[in-house]
């Protein structure tokens, strides 16, 4: 791959269901563009270490979600220890974070699991990416105190323009993906129009949240570049400018990443 056209910093192109994985990885290596694969589970941290062993456009991420922090056990730390280890392609801890939206029962397991992570990214030397909703001020008070070394990206973020300043005040990366596309995210289009650039990164989260103009079908990792144009249009940029700024800052946080 010779010049790397965009990096979509989160992408779960080995569950899409409705197109075929092998095709969207395809697609996305015809246009040179590399994927970064999260996993969410203590059992699924397996998985995504073989699947991305088979194409070389494909990262991962092994890192619990917060609604999967009951299987996260000391042995989970180990395991993900050795996965590092013994597969290079493994660049960062993911997707990891607090989750307020869906069940509020267990927060103080999410907190100390999403703290563990932190600290064993810390050790590892390696940026995290962090999953976050309906637990901004959270997230980022945990952040302050706990992550001593590790860059960090606000994936999907959803927050305010204000809250995104928080976070690149704390030199954290604002990961965009689809909802910039829909019509009515006035939010998010208030980010992606006004922060600096060297703080942005793409992404797809596919197969959930498909950008316009496939809103409601199936999200696929290629449909970053939508993502990029709707960016561009709003600072009144090229879609190029927009790939170029956030491949740059996305080698910055993986450099593994160069080595393809
Ligand atoms: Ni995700």
């Amino acid at each position: 791959m010779e010049n790397i056209y965009i990096i979509n910093t989160h992408t779960h192109v080995n569950m899409l269901k409705q197109n075929p994985v092998d095709d969207a990885v395809d697609d996305l290596k015809n246009q040179n563009m590399i994927g970064i694969v999260p996993s969410s589970t203590a059992e699924d941290i397996f998985e995504v270490d073989e699947f991305i062993k088979k194409y070389d456009n494909l990262y991962g991420y092994v890192g619990v979600f917060p609604e999967e922090v009951k299987g996260f056990t000391d042995k989970t730390l180990s395991d993900m220890e050795n996965i590092i280890k013994n597969n290079p392609k493994i660049i960062g801890i993911g997707e990891i974070g607090l989750d307020y939206y869906w069940d509020k029962t267990f927060i103080d397991l999410q907190k100390e699991v999403f703290i563990k992570q932190i600290e064993f990214a810390n050790a590892m030397n390696l940026p995290i990416n962090i999953h976050c909703r309906d637990a901004h001020f959270e997230t980022l008070n945990i952040l302050k105190e706990h992550n001593k070394n590790s860059k960090a990206i606000m994936h999907c973020f959803s927050g305010s323009y204000e809250f995104a300043k928080e976070c690149i005040k704390e030199g954290i990366y604002i990961s965009l993906g689809g909802v910039v596309t829909f019509k009515n995210a006035k939010k998010t289009k208030e980010v992606a129009k006004n922060i600096p650039l060297e703080y942005l990164v793409l992404e797809t989260d596919d197969p959930y949240l498909a950008p316009v103009p496939y809103r409601g079908k199936e999200n696929k990792p290629s449909y970053v570049k939508y993502v990029a144009e709707e960016i561009a249009s709003l600072r009144g940029i090229l879609p190029e400018e927009v790939a170029q700024k956030t491949t740059q800052n996305a080698l910055k946080i993986f450099p593994q990443i160069n080595c393809i």
